[in-house]
């Protein structure tokens, strides 16, 4: 059976990381977080050892050109590496949220992560997650989903993740930081956040992971999609 490129857009808490994990263990397809590349991004300016500042392009490029990143599939599942380290636990608090979303509208960032992702994906059998996937770097692909839901149930979803984990966080602060990143990443020159024009729109709101992927499977040509390769 031909391994299909499958694209998952949209905003921070639609639900996307929950639905793209199951959609690739169901075809025993590779799952790409590309957010996350992002965030290792924004933690490498972070943590650079030589200050670099997000509007200085040749420093962001030469940044860009001296870091290793990677995913690897470690002990704790598909772990993000930066220079040989795990970063997969330090990418996700609300500061290293917003640099990403900040240093994502950088086009030395974007063009370093687009080559990058095009190779991650060169094989197919993969389902990719991220902003622009079906939009700029695989307008070819197979099958593309827009997984969208209100801001709400979105900041609610993202501070139930991030409360036990985060202190002194609240509801509120997670809305806002949610709203101002939804514009930033819509707005944004490049590759803004948009659903591609062949995409399928799911709205999430009031749907379980499961029910998104049911929706979801039910756009696969029968053969994805039989009993006999997906068990529920
Ligand atoms: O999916 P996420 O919340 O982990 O993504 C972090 C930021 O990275 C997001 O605010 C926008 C940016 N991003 C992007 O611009 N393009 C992608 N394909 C994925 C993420």
């Amino acid at each position: 059976m031909q391994r299909l490129l499958i694209t998952i857009d949209g905003p921070a808490g639609a639900g996307k990381t929950t639905v793209s994990k199951l959609l690739a263990e169901r075809l025993s397809y590779i799952y790409v977080d590309t957010g996350a590349l992002y965030r290792g991004i924004a933690l490498a300016v972070k943590t650079s050892p030589v200050p670099v500042s997000i509007d200085d392009e040749k420093a962001l490029q030469n940044l860009c050109q001296s870091v290793r990143l990677h995913f690897e599939n470690g002990e704790k599942g598909n772990c993000l590496m930066l220079n040989g380290m795990d970063i997969s636990d330090q990418i996700r608090t609300p500061e290293i949220s917003m640099l990403a979303s900040a240093v994502s509208a950088k086009t030395v960032v974007r063009e370093y992560l687009l080559d990058l992702q095009r190779e991650l994906g060169r094989q197919k059998g993969a389902v990719f997650e991220g902003r622009d996937m079906g939009t700029v770097v695989f307008p070819d692909a197979d099958l593309k989903f827009f997984i969208h839901a209100s801001l709400k149930v979105r900041a609610a979803r993202r501070y139930e993740e991030l409360r036990d984990k985060t202190k002194g966080i609240s509801p509120k602060a997670v809305e806002k930081d949610m709203e101002k990143r939804d514009h930033n990443d819509s707005s944004r020159k490049i590759a803004p956040l948009r659903p591609a024009e062949d995409a399928i729109s799911i709205d999430s709101s009031d749907l379980t992971g499961l029910q998104v992927l049911e929706r979801m499977l039910e756009y696969f040509p029968r053969q994805y999609t039989s009993t006999s390769t997906l068990v529920f």
